[in-house]
């Protein structure tokens, strides 16, 4: 790993460390209501019902882009892995489908994430789920040891997107699956690719539909596709450029939901000019994949 890398690494679990030591959602931002609203407006894929099962803070703090879980065939009993689980919004999800005879395992590099994940697990009351400490990029994992690999906008953040695909290629069981929901960007403008401020909001380090199949083809995954898409409108992208990581604690911000979020400075204004120039060039696949 270069100095680089390891910097791209370190500024992204700073931003989410502030995401999501932010203040609490009933004192900024709306209530915690507005905020269930618009996480299953954004992630276009939570159903009410599954949204009702989880503990506010796991819904408030969730920052994907999709709901991994829903394209499943996960049964009872199967082994889940969520690669970057954040606040725990998928492993919870993922730990109810395979009920008790099952586990549910999240990792995450960001210790304030993992805080945060501990407690929504303690607060769901399910025990068959868990979170480890560590990097996607080499997971705390054994080999051959899960049934499926979930992912929720998270793999665009990695500066090594090969060792990822390489992992999940290395942890899946034979025949175990890969369902992954993650931003895609075709032909970003260079100021945008350049642009530090947009790479922990999931867009800057994000690469093409065709360069995500290649990379776990060449991981020696296979049936390999794209099984759903969310293209976002102007609007839309928008407002994912505004929810990820708004509401930043760190001493650069402005205090919530505020005029800048993720300690960037990126602006509402700014927000918005990026969006009308990146629409239709940005947005949310679900990539499968099996290993033989
Ligand atoms: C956009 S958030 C998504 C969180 C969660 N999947 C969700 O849907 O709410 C990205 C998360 O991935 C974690 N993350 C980013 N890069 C990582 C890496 N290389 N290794 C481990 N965790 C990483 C961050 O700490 C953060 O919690």
């Amino acid at each position: 790993m270069t100095t680089k890398e390891q910097n791209v690494r370190d500024q992204v679990s700073k931003d989410y460390a502030a995401a999501v030591t932010r203040p609490s959602p009933d004192s900024c931002c709306g209530t915690v209501e507005d905020r269930r609203k618009g996480v299953a407006v954004k992630s276009a894929g939570y159903t009410p019902e599954e949204l009702a099962s989880l503990p506010d803070d796991a819904v408030v703090n969730a920052f994907g882009c999709g709901n991994p879980t829903a394209f499943t065939g996960v049964t009872e009993g199967d082994v889940v892995l969520d690669l970057g689980s954040g606040a725990g919004i998928d492993v919870l999800l993922a730990a109810r489908k395979v009920g008790p005879t099952g586990r549910a395992i999240g990792i995450d590099m960001t210790d304030e994430m993992l805080a945060k994940a501990n407690e929504n697990i303690a607060a769901s009351g399910l025990t068959n789920a868990e979170v480890r400490k560590g990097i996607i990029e080499d997971l705390p994992v054994a080999d051959s040891s899960v049934d499926w690999v979930i992912s929720n906008c998270v793999i665009n953040l990695s500066p090594e997107k090969d060792k990822v695909f390489a992992e999940i290629a290395r942890v899946l069981k034979p025949g175990g699956q890969m369902l992954v929901s993650d931003i895609v960007v075709e032909d970003l403008p260079q100021w945008a690719r350049e642009n530090s401020q947009l790479y922990s909001s999931c867009v800057a380090g994000a690469i093409s539909e065709e360069q995500y199949i290649q990379g776990l083809n060449d991981a020696g995954l296979e049936e390999v596709e794209v099984i759903d898409r969310v293209i976002y409108e102007s609007n839309q992208l928008e407002a994912f450029i505004n929810s990820e990581l708004k509401g930043d604690s760190s001493e650069n911000a402005s205090s919530c939901c505020g005029t800048s979020f993720n300690g960037s400075g990126i602006t509402p204004d700014m927000a918005k000019t990026i969006a009308t120039e990146m629409s239709g060039k940005v947005w949310s696949a679900v990539f499968r994949a099996r290993k033989s």
